[in-house]
């Protein structure tokens, strides 16, 4: 059976997509294979963090709160034909992707100055930046994600020319819809990472798109709605990652 009955399955209500065996465990998230070859299903976990998991803790109801936010985004940004891996939300804590072949860079997108672009350029936090910034780090926890270029990722062969121009190109279209999706939510997006992923030739944004991932402050009082809350002990985590869910799924 191919997934196209499943998912026809899926919205009758007729669970036919197992889950099938963990697949890969990370800080944040657990991978497991599916009943459908070339799918797996994302469950998202309440565990954090942060300084390459130096800092770790538990942030009640993150699991369903980052789910939430990731499948609104991920369906919002398919609508303007960005290739994401979401297929579907299956439960508060999971959904259902597309299997990809992770390319290990971290693509981070700046449009206001904050966290280590501020230490290493010596810039004010909340400094908008002129033209947004897009950097690559590479996924490597032991070597703490160091800063790379396109050159490296060439040499590495973690990538050829074509898929990072690729990715660089759906970067900059994500960073533009979604900094005018939160501006209108009084939001800004004030920086936040992505990963990508091979799907035969196709490029495909993966991973997830949830306060763990992005800076968004309030407009009018630069409240802080994210993982820096976490980070910097500023309290109120749980309640300001509901906060900003419902500014998102709700509105
Ligand atoms: N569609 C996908 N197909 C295959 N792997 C994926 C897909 N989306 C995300 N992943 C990978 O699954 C893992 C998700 O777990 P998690 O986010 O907890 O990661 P992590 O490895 O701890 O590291 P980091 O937090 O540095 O990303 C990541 O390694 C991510 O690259
Ligand atoms: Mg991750």
């Amino acid at each position: 059976m191919n997934l196209n009955n499943a998912i026809i399955h899926l919205i009758t209500g007729e669970i036919t997509l197992q889950k099938k065996e963990l697949l890969y465990e990370g800080k944040a998230k657990k991978m497991y294979l599916s009943s459908e070859e070339g799918y797996l299903i994302q469950e998202f976990k309440d565990d954090a963090t942060a300084f390459n998991g130096t800092k770790k803790g538990v942030i009640p109801h993150k699991g369903e709160i980052n789910n939430a936010i990731s499948s609104f985004l991920f369906e919002y940004l398919e609508n303007y034909h960005i290739p994401t891996h979401f297929v579907e939300k299956l439960s508060s804590t999971e959904m259902l992707v597309r299997k990809l072949e992770i390319i290990p860079i971290e693509i981070v997108m700046r449009n206001v100055a904050a966290g280590s672009l501020c230490a290493r350029y010596n810039i004010p936090e909340g400094t908008i930046m002129e033209y947004p910034v897009l950097e690559h780090y590479l996924k490597d926890d032991k070597l703490h994600d160091p800063m790379i270029n396109e050159y490296h990722a060439y040499a590495f062969g973690h990538a050829n020319p074509e898929e990072m121009h690729a990715i660089s190109r759906i970067a900059a279209k994500v960073n533009a819809i979604l900094k005018s999706f939160f501006d209108r939510r009084n939001l800004i997006l004030v920086d936040f990472k992505m990963e990508f992923g091979k799907r035969g030739l196709e490029i495909n944004l993966g991973d997830e798109i949830s306060p763990d991932t992005c800076r968004i402050w309030d407009k009018r009082t630069h409240k802080k709605l994210d993982k820096d809350r976490f980070r910097h002990d500023m309290g109120g985590v749980e309640k300001a990652y509901a906060e900003l869910r419902d500014r998102i799924v709700n509105s």
